[in-house]
């Protein structure tokens, strides 16, 4: 290697150390994962059960005890399968079944931090092929065998404590029983429609919540008042592993925004029967849209899976759990 080399590579190497706030910053580890206890839940088929639809008694009976602030979990933990099973078959909210699909997945989660990173890793079956009757080919995402997303709630998001990704979900998105029709999607201000579907919000993002007309999609404040809201921590963080290869990261606030993060790093490969996939984070926030995780503090969050090449709403979904870090939680990082 020449000198001039040399000293270029040194000075890059200094120029990063100064960029990461003068002290280089330690590589992610290595973590042990058969040291680390896994914490069992199933995601289920939810269906078409948006926010609007938990927040109605005639269509949840869970309504009434949701508003006077018991989790989704404390309900339904023990029978999230069943719950599967009435909307997968299309018994309950879900307009278009996929014949043969499964109910729900079974998954294990394992946590852990040190100084710098957040380490999980998820572990879930594989499933049986059920083709698509409305997507062609039979697959809504070819690209994609599974794709592994989770949300996580900084504490600022009205109802996210208590029902984890719900509040994000609702009646207007893609999919979903009052969808603006493509024609109509020009009317929203403020949110990207192009793609030809509205896609998850916060209520905090829009002037009213109405949860009988369900026609909260076009309603969105004034770019100031979302901006604020960002700053103030409004909104959900998103971070997703996509089979193809990529890692994403980014929020839900007024929509989803998510981006390929090269501070994110999702693995993820299919181990016998078994898909596994871990995830390396910044435990500090790294862009607008992040939440700073701290040791001793816990935070909500929602896991889903789509798997068998679905997308959209065709996933499985946890209900509400807590990430403890060294902290109370159903998810337990503990410190390595
Ligand atoms: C106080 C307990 C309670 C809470 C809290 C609660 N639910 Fe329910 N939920 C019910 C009851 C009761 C039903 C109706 C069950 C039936 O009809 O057999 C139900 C039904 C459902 C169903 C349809 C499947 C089924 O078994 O009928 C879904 C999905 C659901 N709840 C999701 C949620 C979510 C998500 C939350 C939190 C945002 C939540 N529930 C909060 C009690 C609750």
């Amino acid at each position: 290697m020449s000198i001039l080399s040399r000293t270029t590579m040194l000075a890059t190497l200094l120029a990063s150390a100064l960029v990461s706030g003068g002290a280089a910053q330690a590589a992610p580890k290595e973590i042990n994962w058969g040291s680390v206890a896994a914490a069992k839940t199933v995601l289920f088929y939810p269906g078409q059960t948006s926010m609007e639809w938990i927040l109605t008694g005639t269509d949840h009976g869970g309504a009434r005890a949701f508003k006077k602030n018991d989790r989704c979990f404390e309900c339904h933990s023990e029978e999230a399968a069943d719950m599967g099973t009435k909307m997968v078959t299309g018994a309950k909210a879900e307009k278009t079944p996929i014949p043969g699909k499964r109910p729900a997945i079974p998954l294990q989660v394992k946590a852990a931090y040190d100084a710098e990173y957040l380490y999980m890793r998820f572990e879930f079956p594989a499933g049986p092929h059920s083709p698509v009757p409305f997507a062609q080919g039979g697959k809504m995402d070819p690209a994609n065998e599974i794709k592994l997303a989770m949300m996580i709630d900084g504490g600022k998001v009205d109802m996210a404590a208590r029902s984890g990704c719900w509040t994000s979900c609702h009646s207007d998105n893609r999919d979903m029983p009052t969808a603006p029709a493509a024609a109509a999607l020009g009317a929203a201000k403020g949110i990207d429609t192009k793609a030809g579907f509205v896609t998850k919000y916060v209520p905090e993002s829009r002037t009213q919540f109405d949860t009988t007309k369900r026609d909260n999609w076009d309603k969105v404040k004034p770019q100031a008042d979302l901006d604020a809201l960002l700053k103030g921590g409004s909104f959900l963080e998103l971070l997703r592993y996509k089979s193809s290869g990529a890692s994403e990261h980014g929020y839900i606030l007024a929509e989803r925004v998510l981006k390929a993060d090269p501070a994110v790093a999702f693995t993820g490969k299919k181990d016998g029967a078994n898909w596994v996939v871990t995830m390396t984070r910044k435990l500090k926030a790294d862009q607008p849209g992040a939440v700073n995780l701290e040791a001793g503090k816990s935070y909500v969050v929602g896991i889903a899976v789509h798997d068998d090449f679905t997308s959209g709403r065709f996933h499985h979904v946890s209900l509400d759990l807590k990430l403890g870090l060294d902290a109370e939680g159903e998810i337990k990082a503990v410190k390595q």
